[in-house]
């Protein structure tokens, strides 16, 4: 679905330009959920940008379906953006003047959808995320994982092909953790391409492949075999296994 070929990504700070991405290669294939893990300031944000196309021009080619990202007018990638990619971030970044379902509801609006479809599309997402008992809660009433079902609702909200998420559950406990995990699970077992960044070897282990990025560079890209237990991660951290 989507092929980076030595992409390379600066930024100039004064005199200093740093490497955020360095001559990175990659193939996304359709059906995937990748977890892309690396210590901070390695480059994984930028390289999520990069894939979201929320950061061009860059140096290298972005490949769609075969087709150059560089040949495509601002609009086209914008359009491709908008109705195929999904992003779901550690903050949850909803409206907090707005409803869980006006918040979902709202990518429609753009879309120029009618209200009835509108309500209807973002109340069952809303039932999909398992929070059709909220709907009309703001987000200030609603706990840190309840919002970031919320946020995955909206981001679903356009049928997605591929779904973006840095650090998804970066400010969620445990419980939630879990939960969002599981369902970002069962949208992958429905078709939904996931492409994912996190810290937590734990989170890491719902995805299917791993990618470790040090400075800018992809050091390795490896499928999972298997979903780590509880009791293999603790034993992987040192715990009471040992
Ligand atoms: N807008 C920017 N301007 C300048 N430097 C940036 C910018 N965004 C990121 N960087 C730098 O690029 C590197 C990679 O950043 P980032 O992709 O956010 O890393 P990560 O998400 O892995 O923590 C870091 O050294 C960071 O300081
Ligand atoms: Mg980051």
């Amino acid at each position: 679905m989507i092929e980076l070929k030595n992409v390379s990504k600066y930024y100039q700070m004064g005199e200093v330009e740093v490497r955020a991405l360095d001559d990175v290669s990659l193939r996304i294939a359709k059906g995937k959920f990748i977890a892309i893990m690396g210590s901070s300031g390695s480059g994984k944000s930028t390289l999520m940008n990069v894939l979201g196309l929320l950061d061009l021009p860059i140096e290298g080619q972005y490949l769609l379906e075969d087709i150059d990202i560089s040949e495509l007018a601002d609009n086209e990638v914008s359009r491709i953006r908008n109705q195929h990619y999904g992003f779901v971030f550690q903050s949850y970044n909803l409206f907090p003047e707005l409803t869980a379902l006006e918040n979902v509801a709202l990518p429609l609006m753009y879309a120029k959808r009618p209200p009835k479809e509108r309500r209807e599309i973002a109340s069952s997402l809303l039932s999909k995320v398992q929070m059709d008992h909220r709907i009309n809660h703001f987000p200030s009433q609603l706990s840190g994982g309840e919002q970031q079902r919320v946020a995955v609702a909206r981001a679903l909200v356009n049928e997605p092909s591929l779904l973006l998420a840095d650090e998804p559950t970066g400010n969620l406990s445990s419980v939630h953790e879990e939960e969002i995990m599981e369902l970002f699970s069962s949208l992958n077992d429905e078709g939904v391409t996931i492409v994912m960044v996190t810290h937590s070897a734990a989170v890491a282990g719902y995805a299917k492949d791993l990618i470790m990025i040090s400075d800018g560079r992809i050091v390795s890209d490896t499928p999972i075999k298997k979903r780590f237990s509880p009791v293999e991660i603790a034993s992987a951290q040192g715990g009471f296994l040992k």
